[in-house]
């Protein structure tokens, strides 16, 4: 068995095992449709032989936005947009899939080539607005988030089961919920950004209430058919925060609570976690999973065509590629063969 080798999660046979990681374009109008530049983004991946595009982190609600140029998946018109992406990245050859966003409290700041960037909060007055999370602890440079109440969490639940249901609809064959990097379910896992004194907050099975709901939600909205997985931190590399031993006990409920496969993205709930740069940092946490029973991907830091083999199967069992497919779509045909006939289109041979 090798990264090529197809991989079957549920009813879905992805055909091989490197992935588009999601990755924000921020290049939706104020509308949350996916544009012309979605569509030239992802075909060109999808034709550069990746088993599946993870089409980037999604809204879905308005204030869940990391930003205003965020795609949603909260109206009709979104999912229209979001059929087109489909059918592209279907006919070009791979399988699409949509990674779902909840924000939390890294909700409305700029877009990376704007001023500040990520790093600065767009207020009200400016088109941004106050962003939710478990409690009123803010990310550094962001706004002050306002602590959920149960009606909110009753609404983000609905947000979540429509958002999925309209995945669905516009014929995605994966659905990942984004629950790392500080978002709002890292958030409330974390003791470090889940201070609350109710029954969302307290030990770790207290702060996982509520992450389980989000899973039952999109679970509810989803079918049965189709894989379901989280994105998720391995630990929170800073003292007092998640452990890879409270991860395992995360990893395992999720799998109860029909999650496939968890795809590792460890730190950045803030800004003084450790950061990991060796490559396949994430993945080589992919072995203390394993005893889970659950399915494991990772991204981070995979830039050469050996990273892959040192990664499936030894220690995980799928790998998502971000920045070497931004620089190049063809990377992952590149890494496979540089034999035309082999894995290229056939539109292209006579380039070889
Ligand atoms: C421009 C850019 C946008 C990103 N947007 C997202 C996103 O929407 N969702 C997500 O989970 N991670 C996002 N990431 C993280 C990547 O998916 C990936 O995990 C990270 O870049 C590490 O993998 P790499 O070293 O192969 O790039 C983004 C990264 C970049 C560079």
């Amino acid at each position: 068995m090798t990264v090529w080798t197809p991989l079957r999660l549920r009813e879905l046979t992805l055909p091989n095992r490197v992935w588009l990681s999601p990755m924000c374009q921020y290049s939706a109008g104020a509308d949350g449709v996916p544009t012309d530049w979605h569509l030239a983004h992802y075909g060109a991946r999808a034709a550069g032989g990746v088993g599946m595009v993870m089409v980037e982190c999604t809204a879905v609600a308005r204030d869940m936005r990391t930003t205003a140029r965020d795609l949603g998946i909260w109206d009709e018109q979104q999912v229209a947009g979001h059929r087109r992406l489909v059918e592209v990245i279907s006919t070009v050859g791979s399988v699409p899939a949509l990674q779902l966003g909840v924000a939390g409290r890294k909700s409305s700041h700029g877009v990376p080539w704007d001023n500040a960037g990520t790093r600065s909060a767009v207020p009200p007055e400016q088109g941004g607005w106050q962003p939710l999370a478990p409690s009123a602890v803010p990310f550094a440079g962001l706004a002050v988030p306002r602590a959920m109440s149960t009606t909110d969490g009753t609404r983000l639940l609905e947000d979540l089961a429509r958002a999925a249901r309209g995945a669905d609809r516009a014929g995605y064959r994966l659905l990942e919920l984004h629950g790392a990097n500080g978002y709002l379910f890292h958030e409330f896992l974390s003791p470090l950004a889940n201070h609350r004194t109710d029954d969302w907050g307290g030990d770790l099975q207290d702060r996982l209430r509520f992450p389980l709901e989000m899973v039952r939600a999109l679970r509810s909205g989803w079918p049965e058919a189709k894989p379901l997985v989280v994105r998720l931190p391995a630990e929170d590399l800073l003292d007092g925060g998640l452990t890879t031993e409270d991860m395992t006990v995360v990893a395992t409920q999720l799998a109860a609570h029909g999650v496939d496969m968890i795809d590792l993205s460890s730190g950045a709930l803030v800004p003084e976690a450790v950061r990991l740069t060796e490559p396949l940092h994430n993945a080589r946490y992919g072995p203390l999973f394993r005893t889970v029973g659950i399915r494991t991907a990772a991204s981070g830091m995979v830039f050469e065509a050996a990273h892959l083999d040192e990664a499936v199967p030894a220690l995980v069992d799928a790998v998502f590629v971000g920045r070497a497919l931004l620089r190049d779509p063809y990377w992952a045909l590149r890494a496979r063969s540089s034999d035309a006939t082999d894995s290229w289109p056939r539109q292209y041979h006579r380039a070889f």
